[in-house]
């Protein structure tokens, strides 16, 4: 049967540098990447999400104008895509619409995306998928990964153990044994801290292949300190967001009074440290690890992780799928189950208590 279609999926992951959209022909099991664009936020942009985060600022108004605008960014890189490729919008199944996390507290019972659907919707003429986190949420789930469903249709191997890893804001991993069942969650922070020290430091966005970090010193005792938080201890399933792992979070722990360079570096062990306590504790028999995520950039810290795993670590470009795209793509796979009404939850991952289809579906 042909199962062909031309999807959109959408990404602003919590990093808060931007929004990723794809452009696929997906026809069940083969993937063809047609284009990807990546629409960086602006300063002030990335300062009105940072600030709707905290608790203090709950500004509906303010919430609900950047949900018109993050729509419009959105709708203006679809139709430049549209326009290159000499598509239409009839030519569009759907587009899967993340949109841009400020809050994530599924035990209280809900996650909040920004990015106006309807608008997209209207603007595009291309029926939407949004909101795919809070079903999974009411059905008693963490809403998150949600990515492990994919990585388990496309990166799975019948004969490898493999484990994949994004590093974005946060960092999440996937195993894919090949004779029992799957495991994902959150390990932690991934770029978020790292990404947040250098700012204050050298108004940096990110620390550009883990330059600074890697002329830091380790400072061993604040690393177990750190580690000693209570999340890195939970048993899945567990996610986690910029609610925990933020300023705040760091301050607790003096890093005021250390030569900031040596804080980066201990920040960027800490992600390796989590990630690789994760594989060590629920992946048994490991074959093969691959890493996607814009973390998959900085140097140094794959650099790390391979010695500490003590493996070599492709990126998920050697698996057909480029390592920034991941996510994405996998909104976009979501979208499309959505639409065929089939199950697109992972209950074993996220702890909901059954099969969900997740994502509202705002049609053309
Ligand atoms: N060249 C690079 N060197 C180091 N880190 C990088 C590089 N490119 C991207 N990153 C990191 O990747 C992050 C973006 O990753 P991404 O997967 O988009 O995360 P999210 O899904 O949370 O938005 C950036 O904030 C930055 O920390
Ligand atoms: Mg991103």
């Amino acid at each position: 049967m042909n199962n062909s279609s031309l999807l959109f999926g959408v990404m602003s992951g919590t990093s808060l540098d931007g929004i990723d959209i794809v452009l696929i022909n997906q026809n069940n099991k083969t993937i063809n990447i047609i284009d990807f664009i990546q629409i960086p936020y602006n300063e002030n942009t990335k300062k009105e999400f940072l600030a709707l985060h905290t608790g203090q600022h709950s500004d509906l108004e303010h919430s609900i104008r950047l949900s018109l605008f993050h729509a419009k960014i959105t709708a203006n890189g679809i139709k430049k895509i549209l326009k290159k490729n000499k598509l239409q919008t009839k030519d569009i199944k759907c587009i899967g619409y993340h949109g841009q996390t400020i809050r994530h507290y599924p035990k209280n019972g809900y996650s909040i995306q920004l990015g106006n659907a309807n608008l997209l919707a209207e603007l595009t003429n291309i029926t939407v998928v949004s909101d795919f986190r809070n079903r999974d949420i009411v059905a008693g789930g963490q809403g998150a990964p949600l990515v492990p469903a994919f990585h388990n249709e496309y990166f799975f191997k019948k004969n490898k153990n493999r484990v994949i890893i994004n590093i974005g804001g946060i960092s999440n991993i996937t195993y894919l044994p090949v004779n029992k069942k799957i495991t994902g969650f959150d390990c932690g922070p991934g770029n978020i801290l790292l990404d947040h020290w250098i700012k204050i430091h050298h108004n940096k966005n990110f620390d550009h292949i883990g330059r600074w970090a890697k002329s830091g010193k380790l400072i061993e005792a604040l690393l177990l300190k750190l580690q000693k938080d209570s999340f890195f201890k939970k048993i899945p399933p567990k996610s986690t967001g910029r609610e925990l792992f933020n300023i705040d979070w760091l301050n607790k722990f003096y890093v005021k009074n250390y030569p900031p360079e040596d804080i980066q570096r201990t920040l960027l062990e800490l992600t390796v440290v989590t990630i690789n306590n994760a594989i060590k504790i629920f992946c048994s028999s490991v074959d093969e690890i691959y890493i996607c995520g814009g973390g998959s950039k900085n140097k140094f810290l794959i650099e790390r992780l391979e010695e500490i795993t003590g493996r070599n670590i492709d990126t998920t470009d050697k698996l057909n799928i480029p390592s920034q795209q991941v996510e994405a793509i996998a909104f976009a796979w979501l979208a499309k189950k959505c639409i065929q009404k089939k199950y697109n939850n992972s209950p074993t991952i996220t702890g909901a208590s059954g099969p969900r289809i997740l994502g509202t579906i705002h049609y053309s």
